[in-house]
């Protein structure tokens, strides 16, 4: 079986040692999956059971800022403060990089990221994470990786980073293979800049539990596991369909549907696991009151209690009434 530093050899084995920029700065966008990605068929190399499909955050997502330095270990500075090799952040970031190293020697490192969304809350900031630091290992060689090249490195960091690569509408295909060459994000057509995701943030702590815990945890226990991966094929499908006909009720239905049915797929497991809190719960109440009342407003909700809001610019005022301090997002914005 392969490792991921088997994984990123492959990747790189034509590519030049050489550093070719003393410094540099990226940038990657969050997404937010509207059919989720939940379990992996190998948790080394997170590939995932399912295929799964994301919209991206537009400017929400992760600045990342290198400097090569002379010194005897890497700096980190996250929002501007700096952060010491004892935190949880500093050494995930870090073993990441790391496993390049095992590859590629390299010098040490100052890195900055300024991330536009609270960092671990549900919020996608590990997606852009990740997807920000394989953009800026490739600027400081210079290896000219495709797009999907680094779609297929990010997922090594976190699964869903391989969608954090383009703009727009990305889907992850699963792959076959088991060293997971095609287990990688590919962007599609469609450019629907109507289209509004508000940010509900109720929380912006730290999450319970983390996802790569919590999927295992479903995978292994929950009964209703095993009717995961059709509930996908028909979700995927029906979103796949309303993004072509640009249509915004079945893509609201279909997105909303999926996110409750992999909520409910990880209460059932053992021991059961929940994101939500009591405001979760409300909030989810007051958008299905509002379709009620005719506005076609839909959620999804990841691995946090946040939600992330589905509407169209038309209902904008509407919306905002309801939720005055929802941060509203346009993903196709220029
Ligand atoms: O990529 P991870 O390991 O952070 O998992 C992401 C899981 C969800 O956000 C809940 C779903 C998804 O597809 O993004």
């Amino acid at each position: 079986m392969l490792n991921k530093v088997d994984v990123i050899a492959r990747i790189l084995a034509e590519k030049s040692r050489d550093i070719c920029l003393e410094k540099g700065a990226v940038y990657a966008p969050a997404n937010i999956a509207l059919c989720k990605y939940w379990g992996k068929r190998d948790a080394q190399l997170n590939l995932p059971v399912t295929p799964s499909l994301s919209i991206s955050l537009a400017e929400k997502g992760s600045h990342f800022a290198f400097e090569v330095i002379d010194a005897d270990k890497d700096r980190l500075t996250l929002n501007g403060k700096t952060v010491t090799e004892d935190n949880d952040f500093y050494q995930r970031l870090f073993s990441f990089i790391n496993l390049f190293r095992g590859v590629k020697a390299f010098p040490c490192l100052h890195v900055r990221i300024n991330s536009t969304i609270p960092i671990a809350a549900g919020l996608a900031s590990s997606a852009s994470g990740f997807a920000s630091v394989v953009k800026g290992l490739d600027a400081l060689y210079g290896w000219q990786l495709t797009r999907s090249e680094l779609s297929i490195l990010a997922r090594l960091g976190s699964g869903s980073a391989c969608r954090s690569l383009w703009s727009g509408f990305v889907e992850w295909q699963q792959g076959i293979r088991d060293d997971g060459m095609d287990s990688l994000g590919i962007p599609l057509k469609t450019i629907w800049p109507q289209l509004r995701i508000g940010l509900w943030i109720i929380s912006s702590e730290k999450k319970t539990i983390s996802s790569r815990e919590a999927m295992a945890i479903t995978k292994q226990t929950s009964p209703f596991y095993t009717l995961w991966p059709q509930q996908v094929a028909s979700d995927l499908a029906e979103i796949k369909t309303a993004l072509t006909h640009k249509d915004f009720i079945s893509l609201g239905e279909a997105s909303e549907r999926n996110a409750l049915f992999m909520h409910e797929t990880m209460l059932m497991a053992t021991p059961s696991i929940t994101y939500n809190t009591p405001q979760s719960i409300e909030c989810r109440k007051q958008i299905w009151q509002l379709r009620r009342d005719h506005l076609p407003v839909y959620f999804t909700q990841d691995a946090g209690p946040n939600l992330k809001v589905l509407f169209l610019e038309e209902n904008t005022r509407d919306v905002l009434q309801l939720f005055p301090q929802m941060e509203i997002i346009q993903p196709f914005a220029k």
